[in-house]
């Protein structure tokens, strides 16, 4: 099929390279052109892993064209997909102005062929409908369906799970929409769930906050397990073998963070209280959330009792990804800093895009220079490489013994026994 991609972030240039590995005709739109010449030029404008090789190979076999021209890809393209960032904006509610840019944009290229017109974006309920009406006010020639497809794709892991998704949904209310995605979806052998429009936009937020909360849910206990000497490592294996409840995705920690569940969460509330349900559970969720990150810097404040230096090791939300978008890392670290901290940073791959939204801190070259000296150590995400630290040689290079072990990757006998002054969440 000849299709097209507008906005070529993590989900656009994914979903964007996986369909054209499969051979289909894809283009690529983006206003920023700096990201079409890297692509152009075979290179992931950031870190995904599998990314690279798929760009090569599709931009090298002419099966991906990025483009900053909109004429020739929406003329020629069957389907559209829109995948611009919806980021926060006011009293939580996701930001709208790129979708309706977009919308504009496509409105004015649009000829009289049948199109599909794809929202991929995370977006509330009604964008569909917005979407249509900003066309048809535009192009009242057009001849076009929009339909909601909401991306579960997670960073650190995109390409795998776009090209094995675990279901596909598509919320649409035309048929000859549905076959068209369809089939252009067939290859990926995955469940489609056919939906209407308002149900396919929920669904994306409802996943995205129920995943939040199993999160936010686990904290809230991992922090009466230190008050009140539990574990809540311990809490999580006996909850887990009550096969109702399970024992995946649970992540206790300084709160849920990444691109995606921050603002999803924040979104999916402002749209409860938009439609009435004003005492709603996200937005305690949101504000419990925002607060985790404070509660831990405030602890190692008390704990060092004046301002020292604190080494942090993981910037990003997760491992596998430079995205510090949302990361819960960020706001410990400025928590850290407004509380007169010196703070020194490390992380394996999110350095850049942290050197661009952190002031006041040390960039580390690596994380013995961050540890060196440091009073406190702070790990708060699970990159392999910091599993396998070694307390010995760290015990030597550190000036303190303060550790605070945010993803609860370390022993705390051992570290202990070692001498170190351990603390770690829910412990
Ligand atoms: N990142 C994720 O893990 C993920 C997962 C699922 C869903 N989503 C959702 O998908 C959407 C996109 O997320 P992302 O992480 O890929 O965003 P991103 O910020 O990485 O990419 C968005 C792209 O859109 C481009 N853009 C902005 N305005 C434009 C315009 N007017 N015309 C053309 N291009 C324009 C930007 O230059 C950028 O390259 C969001 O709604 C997000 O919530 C993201």
């Amino acid at each position: 099929m000849k299709i097209c991609f507008v906005g070529i972030g993590y989900v656009g240039l994914t979903g964007a390279v996986v369909l054209a590995s499969l051979g289909n005709q894809v283009w690529t739109i983006d206003i920023d052109q700096k990201k079409i010449n890297q692509i152009s030029k075979g290179q992931a404008p950031f870190y995904e892993p599998g990314l690279d090789a798929l760009i090569k190979k599709t931009v090298a076999s002419k099966k991906l064209i990025p483009t900053s021209t909109w004429q020739e890809p929406i003329a020629q393209s069957q389907i559209i997909f829109i995948t611009v960032g919806t980021p926060t904006g006011n009293n939580g509610r996701a930001d709208l102005r790129q979708i309706k840019a977009v919308a504009k944009k496509i409105a004015d290229n649009l000829n009289r062929r049948y199109k599909v017109i794809v929202n991929k974006s995370t977006v509330p309920v009604g964008t569909a409908q917005l979407v249509k009406t900003i066309i048809q006010n535009k192009n009242s020639q057009a001849n076009f369906d929009v339909v909601s497809c909401p991306e579960f794709l997670r960073e650190g892991s995109a390409v795998a799970d776009t090209k094995h998704p675990e279901r596909i949904v598509i919320g649409t209310d035309s048929d000859k929409a549905f076959k068209l995605l369809s089939q252009l979806f067939t290859p990926l052998k995955a469940p489609i769930v056919k939906t209407s429009i308002a149900s396919a936009e929920i669904i994306k937020y409802a996943a995205n906050s129920y995943l939040a909360l199993r999160i936010g849910f686990i904290d809230q206990v991992a922090s009466l397990c230190e008050e009140v000497g539990a574990d809540i490592k311990e809490v999580i294996k006996g909850i887990s073998l009550d096969s109702r409840i399970g024992g995946h995705y649970w992540y206790p920690g300084v709160g849920y963070g990444g691109y995606c569940f921050p603002k999803d969460v924040a979104a999916f509330a402002a749209t409860f209280k938009e439609a009435g349900l004003k005492d709603n559970l996200f937005s305690l969720l949101d504000q419990a959330n925002q607060n985790r990150p404070k509660i831990y810097a405030q602890k190692i404040a008390d704990k060092l009792s004046k301002p020292k230096t604190v080494a942090v090791l993981g910037l990003t939300a997760k491992p596998g990804t430079d995205d510090i978008r949302g990361s819960q890392a960020i706001l410990f670290i400025k928590s850290l800093v407004n509380r007169g901290m010196r703070v020194k940073v490390y992380d394996p791959k999110g350095m850049m895009e942290a050197e661009k939204i952190l002031q006041g801190v040390i960039f580390c070259q690596n994380q013995d220079e961050a540890i060196t000296e440091a009073d406190s150590l702070a790990i708060l995400c699970e990159w392999p490489e910091f599993k396998k630290l070694d307390w010995n040689k760290i015990k030597k290079m550190m000036k303190g013994r303060l550790v605070f072990d945010a993803k609860r990757m370390f022993d705390k006998k051992k570290l202990t026994t070692l001498g170190f002054d351990y603390f770690g969440v829910g412990v």
